[in-house]
């Protein structure tokens, strides 16, 4: 097995590294089907192709969606929870034996500097160590009908359930779904996005080597359209697990409505930092930047803008101005502050955002342009930008732009920072920085988002659970809620006398 430095080097010198997988992973094998189509995926950094993966289509969802169906009714289904567990554990296990391939895959595919891909990759591992403890605990309930009966709850497996993954988080997406679907006893049909389609494969023949059943966990690679929407309107998917655009997700859901398939979506965000005059200063300062530089911006729940009291407004921003011009830009294997975004279409879009501020007169701070690595002239880059006193109504402050973009809201008080930080369509997160414990729990309370980060922006892991309000989506991913997509309960009632 390469480690990390000898498959940089082979990527330095082939444009490619070997270890890539072509063909979908189905029945416990990479298999090229007939039609043999491919496509390209693209290396970010430089803005190239660096390898290809197969093109599928309606058959091959078919196939696998039958594969996974027949596997969980003769294999899984009734596998014991304890061997479950043992299967993930030792998933978890082989994710840190093959960390270095699957970093410098993730980088290469989805632009991310590499030390953000080694997190993706041990967040991964311990997302397989999280659900292996939950296997044997999935516990049911009793019921108090009197001496004559006999009253109990069982928690079934909800059977084939499909993961639809984007790009910015592949490898991390694709494990908080897999793992509490398996640990359920579900089986596992996934669609990696288009742009990064090669941990989730290499996720998959890891799962096998720990055990899984063939069949188990399939993944079909391909388009949205060609791979998705057969994936999501199959009659025998049982869940459909979506993570993407708010546009996809409602598609999928009127899909879903068809077949009456059960979906958790977790859409956009546009999630408030709110930062008020009480606050220590370098742990806002540094919870500001990680929250909107972190993957060049592309988080569901980035803090994309930054609401601040007025009295502290202009100092802070200077600072924050001042270290935003200090991060260093650069391809992801060279462990840069900020790597590229992930295709050229994105960068158009985070580009049309900030061109059309400009017209309006917007107050670009710093950054504000796409750009290249400054090493190689090449990849799609976009300058860390801040756009300061932005209006509410403004589409800076409405629309996820989903790229390295911080827009600053000027707040009054305390209260005209919450009415900001709801003032918008998406309630994914929220982060508040104060030193007044009490201030700082009536905000999270009146705050409308799934979760709240207090003096700490991404604070927790994967104990706690993870979703939207409003059109962000509903459903929990993440945390023991997370097992409850992939359950049924059954109740069940006897009499006994
Ligand atoms: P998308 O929502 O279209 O793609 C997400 C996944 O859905 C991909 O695997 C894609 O192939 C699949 N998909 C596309 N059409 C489908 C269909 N009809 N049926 C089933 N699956 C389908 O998002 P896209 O185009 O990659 O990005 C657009 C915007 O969405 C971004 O600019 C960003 O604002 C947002 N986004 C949000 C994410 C999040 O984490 N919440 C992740 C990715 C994108
Ligand atoms: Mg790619």
């Amino acid at each position: 097995m390469l480690n990390a430095s000898e498959l940089i080097a082979e990527y330095e010198k082939t444009g490619t590294l070997e270890a890539l997988p072509i063909g979908h992973f189905i029945d416990g094998s990479f298999a090229r089907p007939a039609h043999n189509r491919t496509m390209e995926s693209y290396d970010p950094g430089r803005g190239e192709v660096f390898a290809r993966f197969t093109a599928g289509g309606e058959g091959d969802v078919d196939e696998a969606v039958r594969s996974s169906k027949r596997a969980f009714e003769t294999s899984w289904r009734d596998v014991s929870p304890v061997e479950r567990a043992r299967i993930l554990h030792r998933t978890s296990a082989l994710i840190l034996e093959n960390l270095d391939l699957l970093a410098v895959a993730e980088t290469l595919d989805s632009g991310k500097p590499l030390q953000e891909a080694y997190g993706d990759v041990k967040g991964a591992a311990r997302t397989f160590e999280y659900y292996a403890g939950a296997c044997d605990k999935l516990q049911g309930d009793s019921f108090p009908l009197g001496p004559d009966y006999v009253g109990y709850t069982i928690h079934e497996p909800v059977g084939v359930t499909a993961h639809i993954i984007p790009w910015n988080f592949p490898i991390s997406t694709a494990a908080r779904g897999f793992a509490p679907a398996l640990a359920a006893g579900c089986a596992v049909v996934a669609k990696p996005a288009e742009q990064t389609p090669f941990t989730a494969l290499l996720l998959a023949r890891l799962l096998y080597e720990a055990g899984l059943p063939a069949g188990i966990c399939n993944v079909v690679t391909g388009t949205g359209a060609e791979v998705g929407a057969p994936l999501t309107r199959h009659a025998d998917i049982d869940h459909i697990t979506f993570t993407g655009s708010v546009q996809t997700g409602r598609t999928v859901m009127k899909t879903a409505a068809d077949e009456v398939t059960r979906v958790v979506l977790e859409l956009g965000g546009k999630s408030p930092v709110v930062v008020l005059k009480d606050c220590d200063k370098d742990q806002a300062l540094n919870g500001v930047l990680g929250a909107i530089f972190e993957n060049a911006g592309q988080i569901c729940s980035a803090g994309s803008r930054l609401v601040i009291e007025r009295s502290i407004h202009e100092e802070f921003v200077a600072e924050l101005v001042s270290r935003t011009k200090s991060l260093q830009l650069g391809h992801g294997l060279s462990k840069p502050d900020l790597g590229p975004v992930n295709s050229a279409e994105h960068l158009a879009k985070i580009e049309g955002f900030l061109d059309r501020a400009k017209v309006r007169g917007a107050d670009v701070l710093t950054g504000g342009s796409a750009t290249h690595d400054p090493a190689s002239g090449k990849g799609w880059f976009f300058e860390p930008t801040i756009v300061d006193r932005v209006s509410d109504k403004d589409e800076l402050a409405q629309e996820e732009i989903f790229g390295p973009v911080l827009t600053v809201q000027v707040a009054e008080d305390a209260d005209d920072a919450l009415r900001l930080a709801n003032d918008c369509q998406y309630g994914l997160v929220a982060g508040i920085y104060t030193s007044d414990f009490a201030k700082a729990h009536q905000l999270a309370r009146k705050i409308d988002a799934g979760q709240i980060y207090i003096n700490e922006y991404f604070a927790g892991g994967i104990e706690v659970p993870f979703g939207g309000n409003k059109k962000s989506g509903f459903g929990r991913e993440k945390g023991l809620e997370g097992l409850a997509s992939y359950c049924k309960t059954k109740s069940i009632a006897a009499k006994i006398a």
